[in-house]
């Protein structure tokens, strides 16, 4: 296995992390046609996202080019769910800056037979990539998108358990755990690998140990962010508290 050293874009935390990386992202943007991106979900892009409404918001030719591809999504959500990563992608960021809904691609989380909804995703991946641009998180536990531990490297899109800690983590938003589904639709690890370019984006000391693992520790499903260091053209987004604790 090629091991890869990731390129680290290191900043201060705050201001100059959501600066620094809209910047990165604007280039990005940029230079592809019609550029196929992922965004991620939760907290660490917020403020990320209110930036690109404030500064970049009226680059309306560029924002109306771009197609996005859903990362994850919970399985099992009415359509007009809150919760629904397309509709809080919608609100935070897609509708403010008009990225038009006919150009997002997302899971429709009632499909009757997931699995089969999962795999024309990746079909879909294969016949309209490849990913230009993926922007993702990381999750404590070192997943990214929803590919929790034990995910192969060899992963494509598909329907996953989500694990007792991320619903956890995730209940926080949503008001209990018992309100977080149990499963979700994934990109899998082998789809995102294809992406010409990855951000992934880190913040915070709550995610310095994860972070020192996905870098330094050994490259495991365990930590399935440590894949990342398998693959070119990755580059690890992170402010000094992730990076230092
Ligand atoms: P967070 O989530 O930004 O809320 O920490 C990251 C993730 O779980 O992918």
């Amino acid at each position: 296995m090629t091991e890869y050293t990731p390129r680290i874009v290191r900043t201060k935390p705050g201001k100059e992390f959501i600066k620094t990386v809209a910047r990165l992202i604007w280039n990005q943007l940029e230079d592809l046609h019609e550029p196929l991106i992922t965004l991620p979900t939760g907290s660490t892009p917020l403020d990320l996202y209110q930036y690109f409404i404030d500064e970049y918001g009226d680059r309306a030719e560029i924002w109306r080019q771009i197609r996005l591809v859903a990362l994850d999504e919970y399985i099992g959500l009415p359509a007009d769910d809150r919760r629904l990563f397309q509709n809080w992608l919608g609100r935070e960021i897609l509708d403010p800056v008009g990225v038009p809904p006919q150009k997002r691609v997302t899971f429709n989380s009632m499909a009757e037979d997931a699995d089969a909804e999962a795999q024309a995703m990746e079909q879909w991946i294969r016949d309209n990539g490849p990913i230009g641009l993926a922007i993702l998180g990381l999750g404590l536990n070192g997943h990214i998108a929803f590919n929790e531990p034990g995910s192969s490297f060899d992963s494509v899109t598909r329907v996953i358990e989500l694990s007792p800690e991320t619903r956890e983590t995730n209940a926080a938003y949503w008001g209990g755990i018992d309100k977080v589904p149990e499963q979700a639709f994934t990109l899998g690890l082998k789809t995102l690998a294809q992406a010409k370019q990855i951000f992934l984006l880190v913040t915070g000391s709550h995610k310095a140990e994860i972070l020192d693992k996905t870098l330094n520790g050994p490259i495991t499903p365990e930590v399935p962010a440590s894949f990342l260091r398998t693959i070119a053209n990755v580059t690890i987004m992170a402010d000094t508290a992730a990076l230092e604790g």
